[in-house]
C-alpha cells in the first residue's frame, strides 16, 4: 500500500478517484482481507463472512472509507454517509473496536479477535498486517513531537500492545503481546516489553500468513 508518510490530518489527505473504479478497488481489498481468514479457517467463505466479526469490522471500515473518499454521487453519498456513521457506532457497540474512516489501512488486514482495538484517525497501516485484541495505535508526544505511528507492511501486533507517537514501524516487524512501543523500529525487528526493546531481527514472517501474489 502506498502510504502518504505524513500522519498529520493534512498529510493524510484524500486523493479524488473515480467512484466505480475505487469501489472495485475497495472490493479487491476486502477480498484480500477475507482470503487471510480463509487461509486459517477451513469453513466456506460465506460462513466466515457471517460469523467472523473481524471481517465485519474491516468491511465497515473499507466501505465507510470508500464513501468518505471516493463516492461522488450526490444524494446517494449523503445517505451512505449516514448509514456509515450508524454502522460504525453499531460496530463499536458490538466489538469496542474503533476504525475511523480517515485512517489508512492496507489490504489483507487480519483481526483474529476483534475486541477493544483503537486506531487513531490519522494512523497508517500497510498491507497484510495482524492486529491482536486490545491494541491501540494512537497519538503521542508533545508539541512538534506529537504525532501518530505509521506502520509498514506485514506487521504483527500482539494482543494488548500500545503503539503511539510520531514513529514509524518498518516492514515485517513483530510487536509482542502487551508491548508499549514509543520509538521507531527497523525492518524485521521483534520488540517486546515496556518500553519495547528489540530482542531479535527474526521478523514477523512466521506469524503473518497470506497468499503470496505471483
Ligand atoms: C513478540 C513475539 C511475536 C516474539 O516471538 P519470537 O520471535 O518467537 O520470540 P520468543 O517467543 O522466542 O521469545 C524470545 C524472548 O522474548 C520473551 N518474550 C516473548 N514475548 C514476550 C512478550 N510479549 N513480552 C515480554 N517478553 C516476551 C520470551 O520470554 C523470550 O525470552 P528469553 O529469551 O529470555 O527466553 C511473541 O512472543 C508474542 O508476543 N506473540 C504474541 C502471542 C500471543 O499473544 N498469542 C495469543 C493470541 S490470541
Amino acid at each position: 500500500m502506498e502510504l502518504t508518510g505524513d500522519s498529520s490530518s493534512k498529510g493524510n489527505r484524500l486523493v479524488v478517484k473515480n467512484t466505480r473504479a475505487s469501489f472495485y478497488e475497495m472490493l479487491m481489498c476486502l477480498r484480500e482481507d477475507l482470503d487471510r481468514y480463509m487461509l486459517l479457517d477451513e469453513r466456506a467463505w460465506w460462513v466466515i463472512i457471517l460469523t467472523c466479526q473481524g471481517v465485519w469490522v474491516t468491511a465497515q471500515y473499507r466501505f465507510s472509507r470508500w464513501v468518505k473518499c471516493d463516492c461522488h454521487v450526490p444524494v446517494i453519498r449523503q445517505v451512505l454517509r449516514l448509514f456509515c456513521a450508524i454502522s460504525q457506532r453499531v460496530v463499536v457497540m458490538l466489538t469496542n473496536c474503533e476504525f475511523p474512516n480517515t485512517a489508512q489501512i492496507g489490504k489483507g488486514l487480519l483481526i483474529p479477535h476483534p475486541y477493544g482495538i483503537v486506531i487513531h484517525q490519522d494512523a497508517q497501516i500497510g498491507d497484510y498486517c495482524n492486529l491482536g485484541q486490545d491494541t491501540t495505535i494512537g497519538i503521542g508526544g508533545r508539541k512538534e513531537k506529537s504525532g501518530v505511528p505509521i506502520l509498514g507492511d506485514r506487521i504483527f501486533v500482539g494482543p494488548g500492545a500500545r503503539i503511539f507517537g510520531k514513529i514509524s514501524i518498518a516492514n515485517d516487524v513483530a510487536i509482542g503481546a502487551n508491548a508499549v512501543v514509543t520509538k521507531s523500529l527497523e525492518a524485521n525487528a521483534v520488540a517486546v516489553g515496556i518500553p519495547a526493546k528489540v530482542i531479535s531481527y527474526k521478523g514477523s514472517q512466521d506469524f503473518i500468513i497470506y497468499r503470496q501474489q505471483k
